[in-house]
């Protein structure tokens, strides 16, 4: 499967029966999961959306079992950043951008290398709701038919309110249907992204990151 066909898959009824699919059966290859749980992020069934998620590389293990690898040992491993950029392909591109790659959801990294030091990097990765980057915050919201939307909020207006959502699809809702809004104390970057690599992967994952630099 190329990566463009990976990233529109989902965008039909039809298409997003056939991402939950192939996405159960494990037929997606690891670095276009990313972009297949995207396309149906715009999906307006909410069990679809919710379900593709379920299939996003994540922690399979609770957080406390997998050690979270000091600097130290990542440093001595030999680091290639063009695996690096796999490895982001698989687990965070679907909600950061970097350059023209990548999804609309979280901070843009293209030039990351130059506001962190590797350990700062591995630090935002590993503890993402110690510093939440402002604007980038999560809200709940409650409507009054009794759904929830959860996402960051990208614009608002008296009556109108923007939510953007990991894939970058966003979603406008008329205030007048929210019954409440609550902001999160975590983050909406999922804790835990150390627990589905390697340590080999996350000191390759640190190199490309360090490579973005400001130009
Ligand atoms: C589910 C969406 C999601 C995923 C997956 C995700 N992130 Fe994030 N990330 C965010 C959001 C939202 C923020 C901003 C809020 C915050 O700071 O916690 C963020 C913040 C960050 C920051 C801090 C940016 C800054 O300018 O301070 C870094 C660095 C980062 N992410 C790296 C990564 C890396 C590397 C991965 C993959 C291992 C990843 N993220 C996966 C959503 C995500």
């Amino acid at each position: 499967m190329k990566k463009f066909a990976a990233a529109r898959i989902g965008r039909s009824g039809e298409g997003e029966k056939r991402v939950l699919q192939i996405l159960k059966k494990n037929q997606v290859p690891t670095e276009l999961i990313a972009d297949v749980v995207a396309s149906v992020s715009g999906s307006w069934r909410e069990s679809v959306r919710k379900e593709a998620k379920q299939y996003l590389p994540k922690p399979t293990v609770v957080e406390e079992v997998v050690r979270i690898p000091t600097i130290d040992e990542l440093n001595v491993l030999k680091a290639v950043a063009a695996n690096g950029k796999a490895v982001f392909a698989s687990n965070c591109a679907v909600c950061h951008k970097v350059n023209n790659e990548g999804y609309d959801f979280g901070p843009k990294l293209s030039e990351i290398g130059s506001k962190y030091a590797k350990d700062g990097m591995l630090k935002a990765i590993v503890y993402p709701s110690d510093g939440i980057s402002f604007g980038y915050e999560g809200w709940v919201l409650k409507m009054n038919d009794g759904s929830e939307t959860i996402g960051i909020i990208s614009s608002k207006t008296k009556t109108d309110i923007e939510i953007k959502m990991p894939g970058g699809s966003v979603q406008k809702i008329k205030l007048s249907s929210v019954k409440s809004m609550e902001q999160m104390k975590t983050s909406m970057m999922s804790a835990g992204l150390h627990t589905a690599m390697s340590q080999q992967e996350m000191a390759d994952l640190l190199a490309y990151l360090d490579g973005l630099k400001r130009k």
